[in-house]
């Protein structure tokens, strides 16, 4: 069944396949990589939903999500009916699916990369929402976990860096925080890779690892532009919503290896300037 479904993921142009989610950041990398597919933004379909009426869906690609990290704390309910109760009906459909989920589950108490058999423990609303919505994707579905993601459209911290180094001197980032920046349009790349593999749980990150003051550094040089990074902590920072110290993913079980941070913040870069 994995390979029949592969087939219409990894022939190439996504025939018979649906994205939800298509207007973030993550869907519209996938719009991009599967332009046969049908590609719904939350206006054509708000997974709180049941489904609108499609015929012949063989594989969803499901990147809707409740994205809002601090604003879950305020209201995780609302963050669950999108992550979990969306998920459900995603699942529905009844055709296999991508789910992507996130290195939040994890509390980052490591200090080594996570692999898939290590338990999540999420320390958020959000991370908890992600995790229980792992479960609602059911037995036919590939979980992607992946990491702090950015591209060249909707909100990551790549382009905010590069708005605020165009305003500002200097920008004080967290420094006490360990991930893996991965460019949506390498994950989008390695999701007929993916449909070879057996249904399950998959880590599947940037190579390389590093703080957001290292990558809002290396945003600068990279952009030319002069601004300092003042490194804080977390603490000071302030956020709403814990976020794990380190979380850096790697698959023990054969999933696409994806280039280096670096090489997708240059191809990033290279679209947006
Ligand atoms: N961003 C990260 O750093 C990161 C890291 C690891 C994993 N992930 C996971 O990767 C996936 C894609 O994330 P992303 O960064 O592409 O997020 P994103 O840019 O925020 O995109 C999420 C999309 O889902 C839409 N959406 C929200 N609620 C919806 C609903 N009820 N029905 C239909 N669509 C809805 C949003 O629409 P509106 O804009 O109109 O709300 C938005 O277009 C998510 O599952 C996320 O949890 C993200």
């Amino acid at each position: 069944m994995e390979h029949q479904i592969a087939a219409s993921l990894s022939a190439g142009l996504g025939r018979g396949v649906l994205i939800t989610g298509a207007g973030g950041q993550l869907g519209h990398a996938l719009a991009e990589r599967f332009p046969e597919a049908i590609a719904l933004v939350r206006g054509e379909w708000d997974v709180c939903f049941p489904p609108p009426e499609v015929e012949g869906v063989e594989a969803v690609l499901h990147a809707a999500a409740w994205t809002n990290v601090d604003g879950a704390e305020d209201d995780p309910q609302g963050a669950a009916a999108v992550n979990v109760g969306g998920t459900q009906n995603v699942a529905a459909l009844g055709a296999p699916l991508v789910y992507f989920s996130s290195d939040y589950v994890f509390d980052g108490s490591k200090r080594e990369p996570y692999v898939e058999s290590d338990a999540p423990s999420p320390l958020s609303a959000y991370g908890r929402s992600k995790l229980h919505g792992e479960a609602a994707a059911g037995e036919s579905a590939w979980v992607v976990r992946s990491s702090w993601l950015f591209g060249p459209v909707g909100h990551n911290f790549v382009r905010t860096m590069l708005r605020l180094g165009v305003e500002r001197d200097e920008v004080a980032v967290v420094d006490d925080q360990r991930g893996s920046p991965t460019y949506t349009v390498h994950l989008a790349e390695a999701v007929p890779r993916i449909a070879l593999l057996p249904f399950g749980l998959y880590h599947v990150a940037a190579d390389g690892d590093c703080t957001w003051a290292d990558f809002a550094e290396a945003i600068f040089e990279e952009a030319g532009l002069d601004c300092r990074v003042r490194r804080i902590s977390s603490v000071e920072f302030g956020a709403r919503a814990p976020r794990p110290a380190y979380s850096v993913l790697r698959s023990e079980k054969g999933a696409p290896a994806l280039p280096h941070w670096r090489e997708g913040l240059r191809a990033c870069l290279e679209r947006l300037l």
